[in-house]
């Protein structure tokens, strides 16, 4: 039967599949770094190599302008199947990484990847291995997956059985500044493509896969608060004037009520309800909120947040603003007795349908202004958004790669969101109308953007089982 010898070959080649990841992990891709631009295309180029190596036909085309260029886009395309013959779908992914600092707390350096052993758990007694490297789990080690599994159906039957368009991005890590006007460009080709096919996600938890459907949007604005037009000696000006650290923090800290929600007028006016089905059925998943907090060192008191929610409806159901970063006046050793001319917050707001990013960050925007002290002025500074994306759990793509993963898998896998953000998601059903499969292999504690960021090698085997049977499940659907 072809597909066991298709799963058969990917077996024998294990540890060559390991190794070729390896290879990709040690080029530093960094997108937010201007002098990571050559390993981005290094990146991208290796991308490209291994999909012609599993017979698509692989370029990468430019994005950005000329005076402004971005990373390159690795574009792939099967010959496939006769039209008409199963859906053609579109696999995205992401090669660029997050920055690596702080780099004294990595165990082994970020781009010389490692196996180790895996910690032994309550969950996992025998323990596996595990691949640490940046970008080992977000997002290389899962594209490395589809790669594989693309690359055994070649080898093992000669062709991949189903149209495929890869579409691999270089800026996900950094707001997806391009993918905009990109996808726009490329639109009569993306028309042509029937579902997308995402693994950048995570699992319900160890040894319980998940199709997710549904992730949060965003919106991200730095604001930074202006008062004189110089720092100033705080014994000679303490008193005078107002200080901009102190009137930044006294205005964000009115951004949430007692009751933990956002006070921005309007800012739930387009929330969509969760239903009472999804309140239930999210109560019957395995979760636990204390065994989580405690993971991270903090007590069952500390479950905390928008009140009348529990901690997965906060997470996957509801909007939030945080404070990402904040500077201002001294930061460096010892103490400097100064009033700083400026401040400044990282303010970014995770959204659920139906809002609206630039709506939010509008509304942002009109809230500060309406607050601020006396003789000072704000500057913005737009960072990324996106919009949030949602897929029925009906869908018959969903419904195949359910079966694709049950049949990798051999349990019944769990339907989850996220509360994470993958622009391109909301992006391709705002745009084409197109919906997305999230099929993800990722932990809760994979360190997932911090140092020692991992992937479980029984994960990534797992994931390349699945897309091997997503191609095969996919591939028997009509249109
Ligand atoms: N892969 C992550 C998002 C993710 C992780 C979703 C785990 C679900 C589960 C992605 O690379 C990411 O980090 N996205 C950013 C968005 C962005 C615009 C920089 C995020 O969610 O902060
Ligand atoms: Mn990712
Ligand atoms: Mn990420």
């Amino acid at each position: 039967m072809t597909i066991s010898n298709v799963t058969k070959l990917l077996q024998q080649r294990d540890s060559d599949a390991v190794s070729r990841l390896v290879d990709w992990l040690k080029i530093p891709s960094v997108s937010t770094k201007a002098e990571h631009a050559k390993d981005c295309r290094k990146a991208a180029e290796w991308a490209k190599q291994q999909l012609t190596l599993a017979g698509f036909s692989a370029e990468l085309r430019e994005t950005g302008t000329k005076e402004k260029p971005g990373h390159p886009i690795v574009w792939a395309t099967t010959p496939g199947p006769p039209a008409g013959k199963g859906p053609h779908v579109l696999f995205y992914g992401h090669y660029d990484v997050q920055p690596a600092e702080p780099l004294e707390l990595w165990e082994s350096p970020p781009f010389e990847p490692v196996i180790r052993a895996a910690d032994a758990g309550p969950k996992n007694k025998v323990p596996g291995e595990r691949i640490v490297a940046r970008g080992a789990v977000d997002d290389k080690g899962q594209v490395a997956c589809f790669l594989e599994a693309a690359r055994a159906w070649k080898d093992a039957t000669g062709a991949v059985p189903l149209k495929i368009t890869v579409l691999l991005e270089g800026e996900e890590e950094s707001g997806s500044v391009n993918l905009d006007a990109f996808v726009h460009a490329h639109k009569a080709e993306l028309k042509a493509c029937d579902i997308c096919v995402i693994s950048d996600t995570g699992m319900l938890g160890r040894g319980q896969p998940a199709i997710t459907y549904g992730v949060r949007g965003l919106a991200y604005t730095e604001c930074i608060l202006h008062g004189p037009n110089q720092d100033l000696h705080s014994g000679l000006w303490g008193g005078r004037v107002a200080n901009p650290i102190t009137e930044l923090t006294k205005v964000l800290a009115q951004l949430w009520d007692a009751n933990r929600k956002v006070t921005i007028p309007g800012f739930y006016d387009r929330v969509r309800e969760l239903t009472a089905t999804e309140k239930a059925e999210w109560k019957r998943l395995p979760t636990d909120a204390a065994e989580a907090l405690k993971n991270i060192g903090l007590p069952p008191e500390a479950d905390v947040g928008e009140a009348g929610f529990t901690s997965v409806e906060r997470e996957w159901g509801r909007p939030t603003a945080e404070i990402n970063g904040i500077y201002g006046g001294y930061m460096s050793k010892g103490a400097k007795t100064v009033i700083a001319s400026h401040a400044g917050a990282k303010v970014s707001f995770r959204l659920v349908a139906d809002q609206d990013p630039a709506e939010i960050t509008e509304k942002f925007r009109v809230w500060l202004d309406a607050r601020t002290p006396a003789g000072f002025r704000w500057e913005f500074i737009n960072h990324s958004g996106g919009f949030p994306g949602t897929v029925s759990t009906e869908s018959p793509y969903l419904v195949a790669a359910n079966r694709a993963l049950e049949r990798a898998s051999g349990t019944k896998p769990y339907l989850i969101k996220s509360g994470g953000s993958i622009p391109v998601v909301g992006l391709l059903k705002g745009e084409l109308g197109l919906d997305t499969i999230l099929m993800g292999f990722g932990l809760e504690d994979d360190r997932v953007h911090s140092p020692n960021e991992k992937f479980e090698l029984e994960c990534f085997r797992l994931g390349m089982q699945a897309h091997v049977l997503l191609i095969d499940e996919l591939s028997r659907l009509g249109k």
